[in-house]
């Protein structure tokens, strides 16, 4: 399973790259708006940390509109995804970018409905928000198998980013499940390495290693 971090922070990035273990990264409008940072300059140097893909939201609501901004993120370089909001305008934007071989993340999917029109529409990636889902005490993790299962029913090579994850049991249930990529903070990614037995471990093996004669 891919890892893409859910952050616009550049420091919270260029640790996730450091570890080795980020794939991409996923950004929205509420995460830039937490950074204070010129949009483009922001992009760019995330751009510039990750080796993979970075989505990247519209925010016009007219399909012209966000096809217009889609082109104009798209330029900025091939590792750009443009993600689009699931509504019909939405479609129509997905359908016209994957005619113009741009990517697209299909975001704001509570539905295995809303999951199926975007991949027939030609969506690379639809973001189920699961964390959401929980907190309207509905079953996120269960949005994502059945989406995994319709999308295998038909063989649609729309991949699944499951989103708005809360804490370590999203993740590895994303991956029991086989979903392609989870979009974490970077508060879970330090969850999922946190073992009290491994500090225990190794702080038993340090003060052991004084004891071995050297
Ligand atoms: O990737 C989607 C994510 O940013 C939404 O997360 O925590 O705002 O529901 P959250």
């Amino acid at each position: 399973m891919k890892i893409f971090l859910d952050t616009a922070n550049i420091e919270e990035i260029k640790k996730g790259v450091a570890y080795g273990v980020v794939d991409g990264v996923t950004t929205n409008p509420s995460l830039l708006a937490k950074e204070n940072k010129g949009f483009i300059p922001l992009i760019e140097e995330i751009l510039s940390i990750v080796p993979g893909p970075v989505s990247v939201e519209v925010t016009a609501t007219e399909a012209d509109e966000m096809v217009k901004q889609a082109r104009e993120y798209a330029k900025i370089s091939e590792n750009v995804v443009i993600k689009v909001p699931i509504n019909f305008e939405g479609l129509k934007v997905v359908k016209t970018l994957a005619d113009l071989d741009i990517k697209t993340n299909v975001t704001l999917i509570f539905s295995t409905s809303q999951a199926l029109l975007a991949a027939k529409a030609g969506a690379t990636y639809v973001s189920p928000f699961v964390g959401r889902i929980d907190d309207i005490s509905g079953n996120g993790m269960a949005l994502v198998e059945d989406i995994m299962q319709i999308y295998d029913n038909y063989t649609f090579d729309t991949e699944v980013i499951v989103a708005s994850v809360r804490h370590p049991l999203h993740f590895v249930h994303a991956a029991m499940m086989g979903a392609h990529i989870a979009t974490i903070p970077f508060s879970t990614l330090s969850k999922l390495l946190d073992h009290p037995l491994t500090d225990i471990g190794i702080q038993r093996f340090l003060e052991d290693w004084k004891k071995v004669k050297k």
